[in-house]
């Protein structure tokens, strides 16, 4: 039996914010995300159900400012996204880059280039991998890395298994990420493209702060198993567990299977 040593250690415990829904945890990691902005970090910023609500109270925070603070606040806005489909660009409605601009870049009216996402169209998808990563550390790196977490316990596209040292680079997906991310392909997980490319548990690591996003029921367990077990390379988000500065931001049905005090 794992001992949940992470959730023992007081430090931890002030790290953990347990939200009653998945509107109260957007208004916090919006929140967090605004403040970040407004010290103009480099952000990462991540796809997912999980952040629709997230960017949709960010959004309207941001349309809510003043027009000069607005736009001295966006004009300096500098992102990497963790992923992307290997296959699609921004042209297809699935593609993460689509993704971004409905929920960001277009009702910001960010400048182009601000906000980076992986290639997906790249001819060599492992060369683009290289080049992302290297425009990552060309920027200084990750100042705040926002995170959703995968049913499987992927983060950004890292599969289990998963060792804490993985570049960014391009993999096949597995099965179960297929089938999580099918419905936004009609329900089927064939049509869900086989690859990706993501930044690699590596750079997630080298993040200076971290901020893991998880709400619903669904994922009660897989959280359990990221937070209060040993990292291992079967739940790739459990290395987050390592870092100095992770922030948790979770919702009551998440929460459903931590023991907490
Ligand atoms: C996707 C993305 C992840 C995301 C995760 C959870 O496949 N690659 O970055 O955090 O899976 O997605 P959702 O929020 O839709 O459950």
């Amino acid at each position: 039996m794992a001992s949940p040593t992470f959730l023992a250690s007081p430090s931890w415990q002030r790290q953990l914010w347990v939200e009653a829904d998945p509107e109260a945890v957007a208004v916090c990691v919006a929140e967090r995300l605004h403040q970040a902005l407004e010290q103009a970090v480099v952000l990462g910023l991540a796809t997912g159900r999980t952040m629709e609500p997230v960017y949709a109270v960010l959004r309207q925070r941001l349309l809510g400012l003043a027009m000069p603070q607005r736009q001295a606040l966006l004009r300096r806005w500098c992102s990497f996204n963790l992923d992307e489909y290997v296959g699609l660009g921004p042209d297809h409605p699935q593609s993460f880059a689509a993704f971004m601009q409905r929920q960001l870049a277009g009702p910001l009216q960010l400048e182009p280039g601000c906000l980076a996402i992986p290639d997906g169209l790249a001819l060599d998808p492992d060369a683009e991998a290289h080049r992302y990563s290297a425009a990552v550390a060309a920027a200084g790196g990750i100042d705040l890395q926002l995170l959703g977490l995968g049913s499987n316990g992927h983060v950004g596209f890292n599969e289990p298994p998963c060792s804490e040292a993985e570049p960014c680079r391009c993999l096949s997906l597995s099965l179960a990420t297929r089938q999580q991310n099918a419905g936004a392909f009609g329900g089927d997980p064939a049509a869900v493209p086989a690859r990706a490319i993501t930044l690699g548990t590596a750079e997630i690591l080298a993040a200076r702060r971290l901020l893991l996003v998880v709400t619903g029921a669904a994922k009660a367990e897989i959280l359990r198993r990221t937070l209060l077990e040993p990292p291992c390379p079967e739940v790739p988000a459990s290395w987050l567990q390592r870092h100095p500065c992770l922030e948790v931001v979770v919702d009551r049905a998440a929460a459903a299977q931590l023991e907490l005090s």
